[in-house]
């Protein structure tokens, strides 16, 4: 049973760089809403590559000291807001997306109002809570690659939680799409809309599309840059967001050599697109793959399930 009193919150704490067992869930002192900050109420935070990264200390942690509060998708109620907050007041329904140290894994978050966007009725608060970051992600490399009707596009990785989302997201906007997964999830991407699925482990992108596409959406970095720059029409994007990705510079230099472009992304909060991103859901063209919902307690679960780089869709805690 949970002891939390008024003013404590139960919430995971990263303790030290390491494996999952620097992960633990403390009684800690629940944050109020400065000047323009929005306290949610968080109802469920989806799990992310970057937790773990962040964790083992391989990517996004500078400037982070533990311990702190992991997490960077929430949904969930707005419990109070600061002074000049404007648009968002108690009671309302809110995504988005924060940082650690003051992260979303935990009862309550404070967020600037840029980095929430309202949810609209009907909205399954444990999709909303997967889906800010890596939305955001697939929604700001789609629009880089200035995505459009008929455009021919390839999403690797597209069975994860950013494929899956750029996949429909793609097909919103009226692309031909193709996605590559193993042969388990070709039925999975069928269903989220993929005109047309690649098998990674017995084909060759590089042949089956040696036709050509407009937009290869990379979320998977080492040799899938030279090799989908081989397959890129002329003018096509090459939209790059692995992270960390040790490669970059030579595959930016080889796209310039044919002609193409390379747009590296990294996600940002931004309402707008939050905005964007629910109202397809809302339309019923944008559903969000919950594979696996964890509690607090299963933190480390839940990084050990990311780490194997094999979940379809999304995973979520609910704390
Ligand atoms: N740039 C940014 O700001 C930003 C933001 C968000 C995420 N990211 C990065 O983007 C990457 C993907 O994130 P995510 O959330 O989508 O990860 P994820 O959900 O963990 O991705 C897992 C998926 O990758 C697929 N996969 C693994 N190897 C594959 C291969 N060789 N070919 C095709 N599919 C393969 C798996 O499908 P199968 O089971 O079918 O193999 C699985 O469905 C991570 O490196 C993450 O850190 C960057």
């Amino acid at each position: 049973m949970s002891t939390t009193s008024t003013r404590s919150m139960r919430a995971v704490r990263q303790i030290d760089y390491g494996g999952p067992e620097v992960l633990q869930v403390a009684e800690i002192e629940r944050p109020s809403p400065g000047p323009g900050e929005v306290l949610v109420r968080v109802r469920a935070t989806g799990v992310n590559p970057a937790d773990w990264k962040i964790r083992a200390g391989l990517a996004g942690h500078r400037g982070l000291r533990p311990p702190f509060t992991p997490g960077m998708d929430l949904a969930g109620e707005v419990a109070a807001v600061g002074d000049d907050v404007t648009g968002f007041g108690p009671g309302d329904t809110v995504y988005g997306m924060v940082y650690p140290p003051g992260g979303a894994q935990a009862q309550y978050a404070l967020a600037r109002p840029g980095m929430l966007a309202p949810v609209p009725p009907g909205i399954d608060p444990v999709q909303a809570g997967a889906l800010a970051t890596a939305g955001l992600t697939a929604w700001q490399a789609l629009a880089a690659a200035r995505i459009g009707p008929g455009r021919k596009v390839l999403v690797h990785a597209a069975a994860g939680g950013v494929g899956h989302l750029a996949v429909q997201i793609a097909k919103a906007h009226g692309a031909h799409v193709t996605g590559s997964a193993r042969p388990e999830n070709h039925d999975f991407l069928r269903g989220l809309g993929a005109d047309e699925v690649i098998d990674y482990t017995s084909q060759d992108f590089t042949d089956v599309l040696r036709d050509g596409v407009d937009v290869v959406l990379d979320p998977l970095g080492d040799d899938y840059g030279p090799r989908s720059l081989k397959i890129l029409a002329p003018e096509g994007a090459y939209i790059d967001v692995r992270q960390p990705n040790p490669g970059r510079p030579e595959v930016r230099a080889m796209a310039q050599e044919r002609g193409v472009r390379f747009t590296e992304i990294t996600v940002a909060p931004d309402s707008g697109d939050l905005a964007g991103l629910v109202a397809l859901a809302a339309r019923g063209q944008l559903r969000v793959a919950v594979g696996h919902t964890f509690t607090l307690s299963q933190v480390g679960k839940a990084h050990e399930l990311s780490e194997t780089g094999h979940v379809q869709g999304k995973i979520v805690l609910i704390p």
